[in-house]
């Protein structure tokens, strides 16, 4: 019999993606992902526990869920109710305790597991809490993705980080740094363009820490890895998030400027311009490592966008502190940047830290860097106008007869063009510049290019 499934994702991309996966691993068993949990037989939450408020958001939204599976009991039909992801591995079994109607609490690295889990919680064997870090690599027993990715798909190819900045709950929650072999990555690329993706983003918390065994037993570079991918025939764009500016090595610069798909766009968070804060939060390098890492990057690649993530009232941040972050920002210029306040993280070194900086502080300087980055944005999207650029066309948009696709820059572009066209790369004359997205029209000449 069919049983139905609901995922609700937060948080990053690779949570995204471990979503789907979860979705493979229950396809197996009977279960059809449907998109209302009042729908289903078991719910998902897969959380996010890297800033404010996860634990909070969680726990109102089980209240709903407690409500729902009331109405359910009271008719004698079993619903489920999973946590996963990262609020899960950190709070465990608490979260079964503070919240009777979960069934199970399952870890980022355990959800191959899903299967027995649910098997035992129907069996009324539950609250089941899997937060482990098992022997078993998750990625050795998924079963192959079943679900359609599009156009552009998500690839796990690192995942946790060695690295403890002291803001960030990702080592404890991920766990230690580990990278897939070389050829488990090939193959599950091969298979995402054999079902239609034409771009492929490699996803890592660290990525660009990525030293995955190839079939010699040899270390591989994210840079070796992208120039393998580069090879399957079909997969025309290759894109990877997120990095650490310590592992921007010369190979990965290098790799910029020689391998023709992979884009000119680089997430390279700094989190802060200033030294004594760059310190205090152990992130191994100083702002003039990250200045020549830029000029590095642009060197080889001089059209690159970069994107970066800041952290303001880190405990301790002056105004002078604040004052040098906004001007590395202005001197890098941004395409696009990530901001957010300090947000305590219980476990994590600077949550204990005595100069923690006040709210109101907080929220005035996230003002300004926010400021300061939208106009940069904007800056960055009206300098495409009057431009073409070559557009890898994903779906269509919300206006009928208009097509949504991504410049090498990540800008969204909109365009009326015919469907025909999802998939391809054409050139797109640039004529509008919004805050988040540009249009433009096809080339007449170029309506039916490859
Ligand atoms: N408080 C605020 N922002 C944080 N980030 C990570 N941990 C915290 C925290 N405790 C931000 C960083 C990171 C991004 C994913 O989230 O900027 O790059
Ligand atoms: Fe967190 Fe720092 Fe690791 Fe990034 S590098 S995941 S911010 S500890």
């Amino acid at each position: 019999m069919t049983k139905k499934l609901f995922v609700k994702t937060y948080g990053c991309q690779m949570n995204a993606y471990d979503s789907n996966r979860m979705v493979d691993v229950l396809a197996p068993e009977g279960f059809l992902r449907v998109d209302s949990p009042k729908d289903a037989d078991l719910v998902i939450l897969n959380t996010c526990h890297i800033r404010e408020k996860a634990a909070e958001k969680l726990y109102s939204e089980l209240g709903r869920l407690a409500q729902l599976k009331a109405d359910r009991a009271a008719i004698d039909d079993p619903f489920l109710i999973a946590v996963a992801g990262c609020v899960a591995q950190a709070e465990g079994a608490e979260i079964a305790a503070r919240a009777p109607c979960v069934d199970i609490v399952l870890g980022p690295q355990t959800y191959h597991r899903l299967p027995a889990m649910v098997e035992r919680a129907l069996r009324g064997d539950g609250p089941i809490v899997a937060t482990e870090f098992p022997p078993e690599s998750k990625f050795d027993s998924l079963p192959e993705e079943s679900a359609w990715s599009g156009i552009s798909a998500f690839l796990t190819v690192q995942e946790g980080c060695d690295k403890f900045c002291t803001f960030c709950v990702v080592p404890y929650t991920r766990g230690a740094e580990m990278s897939r072999p070389v050829a488990a990555v090939v193959e599950e690329a091969r298979r995402i363009v054999a079902q239609g993706a034409r771009e492929i983003t490699l996803l890592g918390q660290n990525v660009n820490a990525y030293h995955g065994r190839d079939a010699d037993g040899e270390v591989a570079t994210l840079a070796d890895l992208a120039r393998q991918l580069s090879a399957i025939d079909g997969l025309v764009r290759i894109r990877y998030t997120t990095s650490h500016p310590r592992d921007m090595s010369d190979d990965l610069i290098s790799a910029h400027r020689d391998v023709g798909a992979l884009m000119p766009y680089v997430h390279l968070p700094v989190q802060s311009g200033s030294d004594r804060i760059l310190k205090a939060m152990n992130r191994g390098h100083t702002v003039d490592d990250y200045r020549r890492i830029v000029d590095r990057l642009r060197a080889a690649r001089p059209d690159v966008a970069l994107a970066g993530d800041f952290i303001v009232g880190f405990p301790g941040e002056t105004q002078a502190d604040f004052a040098a972050t906004l001007a590395l920002v202005r001197d890098v210029s941004y395409a696009a940047a990530f901001s957010f306040k300090y947000s305590p993280r219980p476990g994590t070194p600077a949550a204990d830290a005595a100069d923690q900086v006040p709210e109101t502080e907080k929220v005035d300087r996230l003002t300004v860097l926010q400021r300061l980055i939208e106009v940069q944005q904007r800056a960055f999207n009206a300098a495409s106008i009057g431009r073409e650029l070559p557009v890898l066309f994903a779906k269509s948009g919300r206006h009928p007869g208009q097509l949504v696709g991504r410049s090498p820059y990540l800008q969204a572009v909109h365009v009326d063009a015919p469907t025909s066209i999802i998939g391809q790369v054409v050139p797109v004359m640039i004529e509008r510049a919004n805050p988040n997205s540009l249009s433009g029209s096809l080339r007449a000449r170029n309506a039916d290019a490859a």
